[in-house]
């Protein structure tokens, strides 16, 4: 599968107005690529804007699907093709249970999974026609199996990893290539809110670098810190009982 390049176009990152997506765009600024940044935070993406000539605001909602396509056509028109699109914006509700909130899950798949889908509803006809790209979907590690506090968000996550893995074995052909990425603790205002142990957090800069050197490979699967993705690989492949009683655990220290 052929690897997209700054010469084959540009790249587009949702949900790049802070965190992993912001720290993201200055990365790929710096190694040559113009980008193209979305969210709803105007002010926001005006500031990841500044840092750098190459980079590019554009406000959109991911759960608006007309307006993710004319952002697109406006990426397109200013920056010529989208050759990478990094579908990013999500949130992160935890749940309280046993307290049942059915809006959390509501709103957790409206932004991180449809959300995703509208972005990949304007890009991959573009691409499949162009007979070239790359996609990536920021899932988690909470995609892997269960985790506390997850149970809409981890099903978010989840869902990406099955919907990119089906998508990168049909869309091959196409020459597009899917990538999932799966971060473990990133600090960034998502996680700031967290109360509970966050085993091996890494910063946004550095979860950047991780994700730009694995859409540099082309790889498939981009997961990291190593040691907290491989435990929890490690784990998903205990018996599922197993893995309940222990994750639960871990993550309750
Ligand atoms: N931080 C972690 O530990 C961690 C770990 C694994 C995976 N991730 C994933 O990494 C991604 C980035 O998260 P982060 O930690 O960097 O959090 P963050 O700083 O809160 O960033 C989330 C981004 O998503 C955007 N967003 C949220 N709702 C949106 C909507 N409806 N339309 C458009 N954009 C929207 C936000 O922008 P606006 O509010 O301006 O719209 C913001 O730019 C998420 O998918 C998250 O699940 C994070």
């Amino acid at each position: 599968m052929k690897i997209m390049t700054p010469q084959n176009g540009c790249v587009w990152i949702t949900g790049a107005s802070s965190g992993i997506g912001a720290a993201l765009a200055a990365e790929l600024a710096e190694r040559g690529w113009a980008v193209a940044i979305s969210a709803r935070r105007a002010s926001d993406l005006q500031n990841v804007a500044a840092q750098h000539d190459n980079i590019h605001s554009f406000v959109c909602d991911v759960t608006d699907r007309a307006a993710m396509a004319q952002t697109v056509s406006d990426i397109e028109t200013k920056l010529g093709p989208i050759a990478l699109g990094v579908m990013n914006a999500g949130i992160y509700l935890p749940t309280a249970l046993p307290a049942f909130d059915a809006s959390l899950f509501d709103r957790t798949f409206e932004v991180n999974l449809n959300g995703t889908v509208n972005g990949l509803a304007a890009l991959v006809p573009l691409m499949v026609a162009r007979g070239e790209g790359h996609i990536s979907l920021i899932s988690s590690v909470a995609g892997y199996g269960g985790l506390v506090t997850s149970a809409a968000y981890g099903a978010s996550k989840a869902a990406l990893f099955n919907m990119g893995e089906s998508m990168a074995m049909d869309l091959k052909p196409s020459g597009v290539h899917i990538s999932m990425v799966a971060p473990g603790f990133v600090k960034t205002p998502a996680t700031d809110v967290n109360e509970f142990p966050m085993p091996f957090i890494i910063d946004a800069d550095e979860a950047a670098r991780r994700i730009a050197d694995g859409l540099a490979k082309n790889k498939t699967h981009i997961s990291f810190p190593r040691r907290f993705s491989y435990l929890l690989r490690v784990l998903n492949m205990l018996p599922r009982a197993t893995y309940v009683k222990l994750a639960g655990r871990f993550m309750s220290r």
